[in-house]
């Protein structure tokens, strides 16, 4: 039995804005996506602020958190420029991550201890403007303890080695991440968890009874697609089709 009754369920939309980058364009828009997944059923919203500005812009924050009615998770690497925007903006919650400019997706946990100073200094900050702060951190003992000296109020479990391992391996990184759940949680820490969960994988990872909220982006928009092309197929034909009975017609309602 799960120690909470449910997992919260924080969706990642920054891939809706990857989509959009492809062409510059305004579509789609990221604020549609976090409507959607709200009436989805989504707990939290969580998007990243790349320090390149690669798909979430600075625009799509206040856009968001404008139309949102649940919490919103403002993934970000510890930079000047970022922290003065998370302060501005003033999401309910921050998960601060490392960042490499040259990777695909975040690549590992923090290095809380080798970051520490900069912790120190920015933590506070958040939290007196009443900001939850979470560290994303492998599932590692030391860096569970640093961040609990540190005064957060949550980590996030990397679950991308346990998302990417096989067999054995796959069974092995999930003790470690089952272990460390547990340990974070009896030091008082929120516990999340997040990064390349997909529909095979999360059961595991949403069984562990001290993990309360789930972050998950890329296989979720990626199922997306599938879900809906059909209809979005279906939709076109039928205005290509009509086109050739009246040339004028509405809009699809769920586009711009
Ligand atoms: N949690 C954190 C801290 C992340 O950096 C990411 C990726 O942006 C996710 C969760 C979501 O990962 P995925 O897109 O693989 O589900």
């Amino acid at each position: 039995m799960n120690a909470f009754r449910n997992v919260k369920l924080g969706i990642n939309i920054d891939h809706i804005a990857t989509l959009r980058q492809a062409r510059l364009g305004d579509f789609p828009k990221p604020w549609m996506a976090a409507r959607a997944a709200e009436l989805g059923g989504a707990d939290g919203i969580t998007v990243h602020l790349r320090e390149d500005r690669r798909h979430i812009q600075d625009f799509d924050l206040r856009q968001i958190k404008r139309v949102i009615n649940v919490p919103m998770n403002l993934e970000m690497a510890l930079s000047a420029d970022i922290i003065k925007i998370a302060l501005w903006l003033q999401p309910e919650k921050v998960c601060i991550v490392p960042e490499k400019r040259r990777e695909l997706t975040t690549e590992g946990g923090l290095n809380v201890i080798g970051a520490q100073k900069a912790l120190r200094r920015a933590i506070p900050q958040f939290q007196e403007k009443g900001i939850e702060v979470s560290l994303f951190i492998d599932p590692v003992r030391r860096q569970i303890e640093a961040a609990h000296r540190l005064g957060v109020e949550a980590v996030e479990l990397h679950t991308g080695t346990y998302a990417n391992a096989k067999g054995e391996r796959r069974k092995r990184e999930l003790r470690r991440i089952t272990h460390s759940a547990q340990l974070a949680h009896k030091l008082g820490l929120k516990v999340h968890a997040g990064h390349g969960l997909d529909y095979q994988n999360v059961r595991a990872i949403a069984f562990i009874p001290a993990v309360q909220e789930l972050n998950i982006g890329h296989s979720i928009i990626g199922h997306s697609v599938f879900v809906g092309l059909k209809s979005a197929v279906r939709e076109m034909k039928r205005r290509v089709t009509d086109s050739r009975k009246s040339p004028r017609g509405s809009s699809p309602k769920s586009s711009r």
